[in-house]
Parts: structure tokens; C-alpha cells; sequence
């Protein structure tokens, strides 16, 4: 998209992304709650919710396309009381782990942005033990049509704003499309609903 549009998505971005997730920090730690043993985190952005997982968790694994405020992401992972170990998404899409390894994975604030969400949430799946669950809260599509089709219009505005970002995505049945039973998933408000309508929720693989 240009130069000035790379620069602002390698420089000026990640700091508007650390100032805007901070003040999410309260449904952090309710939407972690149950993560355990083994975790995979996708689209690990600086690290938001390293202080927010509960003690059962044993190591993390994280994915991301970006490398961003490095020395305040390295601040975090060493005050994590687990072992972090970070990986950058390879440009197939592919997660680089075997099939069935981890517990748990989490992903927040994240499917808005990813370009193939279906084959990412399957590639998730995958990774999943059996018994394993999906963590999630996202921003989504509004139930109220009105909401919804003011979403639909500054959607193009966001995607360059919000490097790829989605106002748009109904986040359940994306997560369930994609091979996933939804155990549980609720719905908050957190501000203006056509930015700030959540989804908070669980979802075990399907056979
Ligand atoms: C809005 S930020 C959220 C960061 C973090 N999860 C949080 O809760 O603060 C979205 C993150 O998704 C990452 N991302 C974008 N495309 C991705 C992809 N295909 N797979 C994984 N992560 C991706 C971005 O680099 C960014 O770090």
C-alpha cells in the first residue's frame, strides 16, 4: 500500500495496538480462566495476557506474524512464572506443532484480523488434544441489524486503520464452521457496540 502505510504498520501501529488492548485488561483473566497444561496462544500481539493465565498452566507457546515493542514484550515473557517460547507465523499459515499436542489454546482479539480465519481456526483444531478447548473472546458482528450494517460500511476504514482488522465477523459461527462444537459463549458490550460488542467463549474440537 506504500511506504508511508509500511511504516505506519511496523512503527507507529504496535503502539496504537498496546494503548487500545490495555483497556481490555479486565476480561482477561475470566476468559483465561480455564486454560491449562500445555497453551498455545495465537496472535500473541506484546504479550497483553501473559499476567492474566491461571497457575495450571505449565508452558506457552505463542504465534505471531509481528515482532513488535520487543523490549517491553521480553519484560514480560521474563516475569511470566512459565516457560514462553515464541514462534512467527510461517507465511503458509501452517502452525509448526504436531497435531494433538496442547491443552488448551487462546486467541484474543485476533480472528478480526486473520485473512483466512477458517483455515486458521481448522489449523488450531488440529493442534488441539481431543479433550482439549479453544479460549476465545473477539470483537464481532452485532445481533442488531442496524449496529451490524454500520459494521458492514466502515468496515474498508477499519481494514486499513486496523491493519486487516474486521468490524464485521460473527464470531461463533465462524469458530463453529471451522470444525469446533461451542460449549459456551457469551455476549458483552464494552464501549461503542460497533467496535466493542464481544464474544467471550469455549470450544472443543469435534471428532
Ligand atoms: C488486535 S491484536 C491482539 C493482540 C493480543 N492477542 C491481545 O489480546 O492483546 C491482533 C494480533 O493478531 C496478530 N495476527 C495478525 N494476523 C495473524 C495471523 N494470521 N495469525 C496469528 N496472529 C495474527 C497481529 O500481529 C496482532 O498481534
Amino acid at each position: 500500500m506504500g511506504r508511508f502505510y509500511d511504516y505506519y504498520e511496523d512503527r507507529i501501529f504496535p503502539h496504537v495496538l498496546e494503548l487500545a488492548m490495555k483497556n481490555f485488561g479486565p476480561q482477561r483473566e475470566p476468559t483465561l480462566a480455564e486454560a491449562r497444561g500445555d497453551v498455545l496462544e495465537i496472535g500473541f500481539g506484546t504479550g497483553l495476557n501473559l499476567p492474566h493465565y491461571p497457575p495450571g498452566v505449565q508452558k506457552l507457546a505463542t504465534v505471531d506474524p509481528m515482532d513488535a515493542l520487543e523490549e517491553k514484550v521480553a519484560r514480560r515473557i521474563a516475569a511470566a512464572p512459565f516457560p514462553v517460547e515464541r514462534h512467527k507465523l510461517p507465511a503458509d499459515g501452517e502452525l509448526p506443532f504436531d497435531t494433538g499436542r496442547f491443552d488448551t489454546v487462546t486467541v484474543t482479539w485476533t480472528l478480526c484480523t486473520i485473512p483466512d480465519v477458517g483455515a486458521a481456526l481448522e489449523e488450531m483444531r488440529r493442534v488441539l488434544k481431543p479433550e482439549g478447548r479453544l479460549l476465545f473472546i473477539e470483537h464481532g458482528r452485532s445481533d442488531d441489524p442496524k449496529i451490524a450494517r454500520w459494521q458492514d460500511r466502515l468496515n474498508p476504514i477499519q481494514n486499513v486503520i486496523g491493519c486487516g482488522c474486521n468490524l464485521n465477523r460473527a464470531i461463533g459461527p465462524i469458530v463453529e464452521s471451522a470444525g469446533f462444537q461451542i460449549q459456551r459463549i457469551e455476549q458483552l458490550i464494552e464501549g461503542p457496540r460497533i467496535f466493542a460488542t464481544l464474544y467471550r467463549g469455549a470450544a472443543l474440537p469435534k471428532a
